[in-house]
This record gives structure tokens, sequence and C-alpha cells, in this order.
């Protein structure tokens, strides 16, 4: 389990503990040191199996833009478990929603020592991209391998989305950013181009009141603007109706936009059309038509709290190549 810790002394304690039992990649005591003693003041996340501290990753701010992955030790009897892969997925998500465009990280280039070919296959695994080497930044015998990976680009903007359900910061989003996430939604496929979904974009307090006040129990009561999604149940030929698929990929789609722009948000769905019907409350204060029903809601705003990303099954349990059994 993923824990982001702030105790600097707690953050001292984990990286001691992992780096010293990693000579391999940590050998010269003196950068290992300051590796621990620097990691104090950085955002700390660690990776623990039970009580046990197994892994731990660090970003650094190195510009308006970029973030470097500064420090990351797993416990080899802990390596292909999936631990650095965990580890970099939050990391991202903080480093996201922090405003960040760009990660970088630098370790030593591929074909000098094997076991940091095997580092270099793992960043690139993860995504990175090689951005340029510089031959004597360490020394000529470690040549600096830097990579890079956009925190923005479509690839970056999936794996860093996250459910938020937290409190949203008293700040206004402005119409263009609310109109390029709504923009984003109609983008999206639908079956025969039926276009099924449709969105009300809520942003007049009154309304965003009166809608807040309707859900019960409560959520998203301090987003500063909604997203309403409709759907209509159109066939898109015989008798099958794609609608639930049309306004799946349309949620999506808007979820991204919105994590893109620095915002965060929810997919509320099962919250507002159980058998309560928020939903039609909803609706009603909308004056949705007839012929469409809310299907979801999707708080836009930036986060206040920590966006922290959920437990899920590994890559390996979900994910076979070439059929089920490997
Ligand atoms: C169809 C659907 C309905 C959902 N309804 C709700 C909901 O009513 N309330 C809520 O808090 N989250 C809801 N979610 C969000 C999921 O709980 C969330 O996606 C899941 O826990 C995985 O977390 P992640 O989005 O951070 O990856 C819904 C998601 C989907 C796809």
């Amino acid at each position: 389990m993923i824990r982001f810790i702030e105790d600097k002394d707690t953050k001292r304690a984990v990286a001691r503990s992992i780096l010293e039992a990693l000579t391999e990649w940590f050998e010269v005591e003196e950068s290992r040191e300051d590796y621990i003693e620097s990691s104090k003041n950085w955002p700390f996340f660690a990776y623990f199996d039970g009580e046990k501290p197994v892994g731990f990753l660090c970003l650094k701010k190195t510009g308006d833009a970029t973030c470097e992955l500064a420090v990351m030790g797993v416990l080899k009897e802990y390596h292909r478990h999936g631990v650095g892969r965990k580890l970099f997925t939050e990391a991202k998500a903080y480093a996201v929603s922090h405003g960040f465009s760009y990660i970088q990280v630098k370790t030593v280039k591929s074909g000098v020592y094997e076991d940091y070919d095997i580092t270099n296959a793992f960043y690139r695994s993860l995504g990175f991209r090689e951005l340029e080497v510089l031959e004597t930044y360490w020394d000529e015998a470690n040549p600096c391998q830097i990579y890079i990976m956009g925190l923005k680009s479509a690839l970056g903007t999936i794996s860093a989305r996250r459910s938020y359900r937290g409190a949203f910061k008293d700040e206004k989003v402005p119409r263009e950013d609310l109109i390029t996430i709504a923009s984003a939604g109609v983008d999206a496929p639908s079956g025969c181009n039926k276009q099924t979904t449709d969105l009300i974009v809520v942003d007049d307090a009154q309304v965003l009141a009166r809608i807040k006040a309707v859900i019960d129990p409560p959520v998203a009561q301090t987003a500063p603007a909604m997203i309403v999604v409709l759907s209509r149940r159109i066939n898109a030929y015989r008798d099958r109706c794609f609608a639930v698929q049309d306004y799946s990929a349309a949620i999506e789609n808007m979820l991204l936009a919105a994590v893109e722009l620095g915002y965060q948000s929810c997919w509320y769905e099962g919250h507002i059309t159980d058998d309560d019907r928020i939903c039609d409350k909803i609706a009603d204060i909308l004056k949705v038509p007839e012929d469409c029903e809310v299907v979801c809601i999707l708080p836009v705003g930036k986060a206040e709290d920590e966006v922290h990303a959920p437990k899920k099954k590994s890559f390996g349990e979900r994910v076979k190549f070439n059929g089920w059994e490997d």
C-alpha cells in the first residue's frame, strides 16, 4: 500500500532502510547520504508491505513546468511485483495535479552496467523517452541519460486521472476551460454517429446551489462548476441502442480534458441515478427535455486536497498476451 509521507524523520528512515539495501545502485556513501538528507524536503511516496517499507520515490521541482523523479528505490526481493510502477503512477498523479507538464529522470545510460540497463528498460516501460545523454555530467565512467515524459500527453493524462472526491478551491473555472472540456465530450465517438449525449455546463452560482441542495447525501458541494450529462435512448440501428457507450466515451474524454487543464473531477453516476433519483430533481431544475435523461454529473474545479490513486489490480492480473493462460 502506498503512503504519502510528510514527517521528515520518517522520510529519512524509510529512504535509509531502502537505499542501504541497494548498494548496486547507491554505492557511493556520500551521494547516498545526500539522497537520504534531501529526501526530507521532497514529496515522498512510500510503498509498505504491512508495516515494512519496501520502496519509495521522491519528486523534486526543477523548473516551473518540470519536476524530476529525484530518487527511487525498491528492495530487490520486491522487484517485478509492480511496486515501482505503482509508486510512479501515484507520483505522476501528484505531479499533474500540482501543475507540472513534464517529468524527467536521470540514470546511467544503457550499455554501461547491467543493473542500470534494467533501470533504463523500466523507465522506458513507464513511458519515458530519451531526451539527451550528458557524457560528463557525473563522470566519464557514468554517462548520464536524461529521460523526459510529457505529463500533458494523452498517455500521461490517462494514467494521471483519478476520481477526486475532496474539497475544491474557491476559484471560478474560466468559461473557455469549460468549453474546452465540454468540446472534448462532444468530440467522443458514438455508435453510428447518433450523438446521443448532450451536456449542460453549470457555472452560475445560484443554479449550482440549487443542484447541490438536491444531492443527498452531499457530494461535490464545493465544486465551482459542474457538467451535467444528458442521454437520449436513440437506437443506432435495428433495436441496438448504444446510448450508454456513447455517454461513457464522452464522460471519459471530459475527465481527461479536465485533468489536462489542471482540474479534478469524478464520474458521479451511481450516486445520482439510484432509487432516490437525484438525477430527476436535477433534470427539473435545469428544465431538461422529456426525451433526455440526466445520467451523470461531473464536478469541475481545482483540488484543495491531495489526489490519491485507489488500489487497483496489477497490470498482469488484467492484461494477458495471446490468450488468457500465459
Ligand atoms: C459508471 C460509473 C459510475 C460511477 N459512479 C460513481 C458515484 O456515483 N460516486 C462516486 O464516488 N464515484 C463513482 N464512479 C467512480 C468510480 O468509483 C471510480 O472510477 C473507481 O473507484 C476507480 O477509481 P479511479 O477513477 O480513481 O481510477 C463511477 C464510475 C463509473 C465508471
